[in-house]
């Protein structure tokens, strides 16, 4: 079976991320067929908007997308493209895992978190009007529906992937509403999952216990705006946006991104670390059950990472992205 797959290339760094990305994923075999699609800059002069429709129904019709870093136009008033794509596509589930990888420097020691963000609610459904002159209400949507929808998901990834405890954090104390309907669905779905251990916690408190000790957490689960936040702070805990993956899943389609920008101060110079975009096409492998390549390329990052010789300049290294490519590539026939 091969899939095809959008691949947005994406803005600054992204062409020379994605390339190092499809060769090493050509290198090991994944069955996969790119077809390109523009958004962000490319798009903005292309179509005059950062995610054009063209992009929409390549998506919609491979189910599958990967995508590197977007620029985000400023002024005009241009929906971030980013938001438009998990909106139009409505893609729910934020996926990030967070993992301590070898020779990343300020890694936490054995951190291996998951992070799941609500991603279709909350303050993103943009409904903000001023009441009063002085005076705005900026409006929280939570449904019931979408609360159930993520927190299923959740816990059918944590019943696959085995992992056995999740933390559901909101602020339900202050917005009982809002917060306890998510936090209602959290329980309710969770009673199909007795050997899973359920826990809800502040996301104060939480924001406090993690960097003390991210040991004590396994799964998190959060709606749009603290998980948006917290997962850029898990993203710290693992040394950084740079070697982040993530993924936005839908029922239709999703789409795979590594986390970081377009990174304008290294764009063009033949310097930009391209694992986190690796690391997110793995995932892509992984969400359509490649496991044995996806298991492969992992392997072979690892080994890279720990050697230690063939690291980029954002892990302390003197490596460009080809040299960091090629050393993965290399270590493919290694990790077979
Ligand atoms: P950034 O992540 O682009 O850069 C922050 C720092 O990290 C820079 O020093 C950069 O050189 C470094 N960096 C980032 N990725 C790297 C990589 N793969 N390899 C080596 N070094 C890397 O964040 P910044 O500067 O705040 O944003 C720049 C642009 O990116 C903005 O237009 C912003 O809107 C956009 N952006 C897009 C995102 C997306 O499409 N998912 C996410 C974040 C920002």
């Amino acid at each position: 079976m091969r899939y095809r797959v959008t691949l947005i290339e994406g803005d600054g760094i992204g062409p020379e991320v994605t390339a190092a990305t499809c060769r090493i994923l050509a290198a090991a075999g994944a069955p996969i067929d790119w077809e390109p699609a523009p958004a962000g800059g490319l798009a903005m002069e292309q179509y005059g908007v950062p995610m054009p429709d063209v992009t929409l129904q390549s998506i919609r019709r491979n189910r599958l997308g990967l995508k590197g870093p977007l620029m985000t136009p400023k002024g005009g008033g241009f929906r971030s493209a980013n938001v438009a794509l998990r909106q139009e596509l409505d893609l729910y589930v934020g996926l990030r895992p967070v993992r301590a990888l070898p020779n990343v420097p300020g890694a936490w020691p054995g951190l291996d978190l998951v992070l799941f963000r609500e991603n279709t609610e909350d303050l993103y459904a943009g409904i903000e009007h001023e009441v009063t002159p002085g005076t705005v209400v900026s409006i929280k949507t939570s449904t019931r529906a979408a609360g159930e929808r993520i927190a299923s998901w959740a816990y059918e990834y944590m019943r696959y992937r085995g992992r056995r405890r999740i933390h559901c954090c909101h602020k339900a104390a202050v917005n009982p509403l809002a917060d306890g309907a998510f936090l209602t669905a959290f329980r309710e779905v969770g009673a199909a999952y007795p050997f899973i251990e359920q826990l809800d916690l502040g996301v104060d408190s939480l924001s406090l216990m993690l960097p003390l000790d991210p040991s004590k957490f396994d799964v998190l689960l959060l709606q749009n705006l603290y998980g948006d936040i917290l997962s850029d702070l898990c993203a710290g805990l693992a040394g950084g946006l740079g070697v982040v993956p993530g993924a936005n899943i839908g029922s239709r389609a999703a789409v795979f991104e590594a986390v970081h920008g377009t990174a304008p101060d290294i764009a063009g110079q033949g310097k930009a670390n391209p694992l986190a975009l690796l690391l997110s096409a793995n995932m892509l492998l992984e969400h359509v059950g490649e496991w044995k390549i996806a298991t492969r390329i992992e392997r072979a990052v690892w080994r890279v990472l720990a050697d230690g010789d063939h690291l980029t300049g954002d892990l302390g290294g003197t490596a460009g992205t080809e040299e960091f490519t090629t050393a993965v590539i290399d270590a493919l026939g290694e990790s077979s």
